[in-house]
């Protein structure tokens, strides 16, 4: 197990402790069962004192996450989850556990989609929505033409055509790149491994929205970064925070989602972009500009990248092209400038050689037609039904308490309830009738707050979003009304 200590930290030792158990619990990497060190072994191990590793021990402990038996050590417990699951082995001690490794969290190894579950948690579009058919016809007759395809690696880049239809398709967000300036990753999740993997190692300070993507979390937390975290409003990341952070600690990365945020929806104004970038500037840091769905607008089209605006080459630019086409030809696009981009293209080397190309050929087809435009036109009528739908439904039957952000684009609503609820203890509730939505305390970096949680109105047919939301308001109707502010729940 693999605890990061940054002894400069604002939060406490005992917090750190307890949240990278925490971490390693909820992301499946220490399951049930498991032994955990002995206090006097992990105060060695991590060379913090006895109290301090009493201290996160013993609020685990409080918690629920595990249990303590006399004469015999610290045992991980079974999540609350246990009533839905079909039941999962008990692990011993054993030797595999010793093997030191390197990761924090991994939460998305998690989420397995269940066939038959009202999936609200997924941030992915209904594949009813998604030119399966042609994409499908594309790749048989591709391979027909040219099947010597095969049997070649394509360019470590990425596909040179791809690149040139990219250049033109990224204007459209106003980012100014070259081909030569493109890089084609395994999906944007690749693009920030890529850029942690490159630019963050143990203590650098890597400063995220909070709420923010989990699986951004995951990469940086794996990497042993410091995380600071600044919240967002309505006009998003708060940048008069980010700035104190900046002038007090000089983050090397601020990573946003600045259109259509996940998990909140929000778009950030441009004029809060313009001064991301400032502060970027002034301290010479990085900016990662998490692009996976800016095309999906309900009302308005979105103030331009930031990308756009960048002279002196701070943003990197990622468009996951996951979430409006195909998940599973793992395209994204990676626009950077000058010795930041060349090295990210050394790490591109290292990891993969590559993407493959036959989806790269197969996606190149679908940016170059006109299909594009018109699906992504489909796109945004058929998802504003759905985000509606949802919206008319949380006003009809969730109780008083229950707040959420209207979004005006993306996938993703973000809903609170009052704060002493629990939503990972909803999440019990709602998978026995089947549903599934991501808890808002996976998308916290620093302090988790647990209130909260993401419906996602992209992935199921209206009926079943329907079936889900009204279920998920009732649960929420009857959750309110059996706990009082004062209860202490026992669930995490
Ligand atoms: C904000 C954000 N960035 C990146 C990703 C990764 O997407 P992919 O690697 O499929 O492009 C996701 C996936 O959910 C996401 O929500």
């Amino acid at each position: 197990m693999h605890i990061e200590i940054h002894r400069k930290a604002e939060i406490s030792l005992s917090q750190q402790i307890y949240l990278s158990i925490v971490d390693h619990i909820r992301s499946g990497l220490l399951q049930e069962g498991t032994k955990l060190p002995s206090v006097r072994d992990l105060s060695k191990q991590l060379g913090v004192s006895l109290v301090t590793v009493v201290k996160a021990y013993n609020k685990l402990e409080q918690e629920d996450f595990i249990t303590s038996v006399q004469g015999k050590g610290t045992f991980v417990n079974a999540e609350k989850k246990e009533e839905v699951d079909t039941g999962q082995k008990i692990l011993d001690f054993d030797w595999q556990l010793s093997v030191q490794d390197y990761l924090s969290r991994a939460q998305f190894a998690r989420f397995h989609h269940i066939p038959g579950e009202i999936q609200l948690s997924s941030s992915m579009i209904d594949p009813g929505l998604l030119p399966n058919q042609y994409l499908g016809q594309e790749i048989r007759q591709l391979l027909s033409e040219n099947p010597r395809m095969l049997s070649q690696y394509g360019e470590i880049q990425g596909d040179l055509q791809l690149r040139n239809a990219m250049t033109e398709y990224l204007k459209i967000f106003g980012v100014p790149a070259a081909p030569d300036n493109l890089l084609i990753t395994n999906g944007s999740q690749q693009g920030i491994d890529l850029i942690a993997r490159t630019f963050v190692g143990p203590g650098d300070v890597v400063v995220m929205e909070a709420p923010t993507y989990p699986g951004a979390i995951d990469v940086f937390r794996g990497r042993g970064a410091t995380i600071l975290s600044v919240p967002v409003d309505k006009n998003g990341m708060r940048v008069d925070i980010l700035q104190n952070l900046c002038d007090k600690y000089k983050p090397k990365i601020i990573y946003t989602m600045p259109t259509f945020h996940n998990p909140t929806g929000i778009v950030m104004s441009a004029k809060r972009r313009r001064q991301v970038l400032d502060i970027a500037e002034s301290i010479q840091s990085i900016i990662i500009e998490d692009d996976p769905w800016s095309e999906i607008y309900f009302e308005k089209k979105p103030p331009a990248s930031i990308k756009s605006i960048d002279h002196y080459g701070h943003v990197i630019y990622l468009k996951g092209l996951s979430k409006t086409l195909a998940p599973s030809c793992r395209i994204g696009i990676l626009a950077a400038s000058g010795s930041i981009f060349n090295r990210l293209l050394a790490a591109k080397a290292n990891a993969d050689l590559g993407s493959p190309l036959l989806t790269q050929k197969l996606i190149l087809l679908f940016i170059k037609s006109k299909r594009m435009t018109d699906h992504m036109k489909k796109l945004r009528t058929a998802l504003k039904i759905r985000r509606d739908l949802v919206l008319e439904l949380l006003s009809q039957h969730s109780p008083s308490g229950v707040t959420w952000v209207t979004p005006e684009g993306g996938l993703n609503l973000w809903i609170s309830l009052p704060s002493w609820i629990n939503t990972n203890h909803i999440l019990v509730e709602a998978k026995k009738q089947q549903i599934t939505f991501l808890p808002g305390s996976a998308c916290y970096p620093v302090e988790q707050e647990n209130h909260q949680l993401r419906l996602s109105y992209s992935y199921m047919n209206e009926q079943l979003l329907r079936q889900g939301a009204t279920a998920l308001c009732s649960i929420f109707r009857s959750e309110i009304s059996s706990t009082t502010a004062h209860d202490n729940s026992p669930y995490f």
